[in-house]
């Protein structure tokens, strides 16, 4: 049984079904849009990087390729385990168990923070951003990457999968907050039908993600992000 750090936000896709979940890290961004972008407004060659909600690990080898430190943060014990394993012979790298509301690194030792298809960071997410402000270092910048709810067809089948999600809500806390955003369209692209179907079936209702399957043809959907940033 995996254990679960208080204060975490349940993520049914990676927590049920982490295979299917790294069959769609590994489907998006294949044009690396996202690195890009935050490379763009601050690098992290040489920095210290915070990977919040870092799941299975995906993104940490990437960072460790030219960071000089990277932290992992992720409060579920089993996806934290994978990420450490995944980064075995990376010494660069450590992953703690812990939440964005108690993050285990010093006051000011982070040069770029990342929280990457982390819904815990929106309203209601205060906790987290007064500990982003303790652990960022002056000159640093943090990221927020998520999906678009506003944009396309994906964002319509993750409305009607989450009802309760309020896009101008979401919109008008991170513009009180005072971040700036810029918007990514991204595409996932698979290597077999089966794989996208796995993928549309954790991230939407049994319904939605039939349609879904239904109205997408061949291997590639467009996945409309939303990047957000504070500069430290
Ligand atoms: C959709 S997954 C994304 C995982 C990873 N960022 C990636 O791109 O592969 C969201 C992750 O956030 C974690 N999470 C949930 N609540 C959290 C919190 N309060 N603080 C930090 N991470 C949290 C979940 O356990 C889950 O692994």
């Amino acid at each position: 049984m995996a254990r679960i750090v208080e204060g975490a936000i349940p993520s049914p896709n990676i927590w049920n079904s982490p295979r299917t979940y790294e069959l769609e890290n590994r489907a998006v961004d294949p044009d690396g849009a996202v690195d890009a972008a935050i490379s763009g407004i601050r690098p992290w060659t040489g920095g210290i990087v915070l990977d919040i909600g870092c799941g299975a690990g995906y993104h940490l080898p990437g960072f460790a390729a030219t960071a000089s430190k990277v932290i992992g943060v992720e409060p579920h014990s089993g996806l934290a385990a994978l990420a450490a394993e995944r980064c075995r012979g990376l010494p660069r790298v450590s992953v703690r168990a812990a939440t964005a509301q108690a993050l285990p690194v010093p006051d000011g030792s982070v040069d770029v923070a990342v929280a990457r298809w982390a819904y815990f960071f929106g309203p209601g997410c205060e906790p987290g951003l007064r500990e982003l402000s303790r652990v960022m270092r002056r000159g640093g910048a943090a990221f927020v990457v998520d999906l678009d709810a506003t944009r396309g067809a994906f964002g319509t089948w993750f409305s009607r999968t989450v009802p309760s999600y309020s896009a101008p809500a979401v919109e008008a806390f991170w513009s009180r907050q005072g971040w700036q955003r810029r918007e990514l369209d991204l595409r996932m692209v698979f290597t077999s039908r089966a794989d996208l179907e796995a993928v549309l079936r954790i991230e939407f209702t049994p319904a939605v993600a039939e349609e879904a399957i239904a109205q997408t043809q061949g291997l590639e959907l467009p996945y409309p992000n939303v990047l957000r940033w504070r500069l430290y």
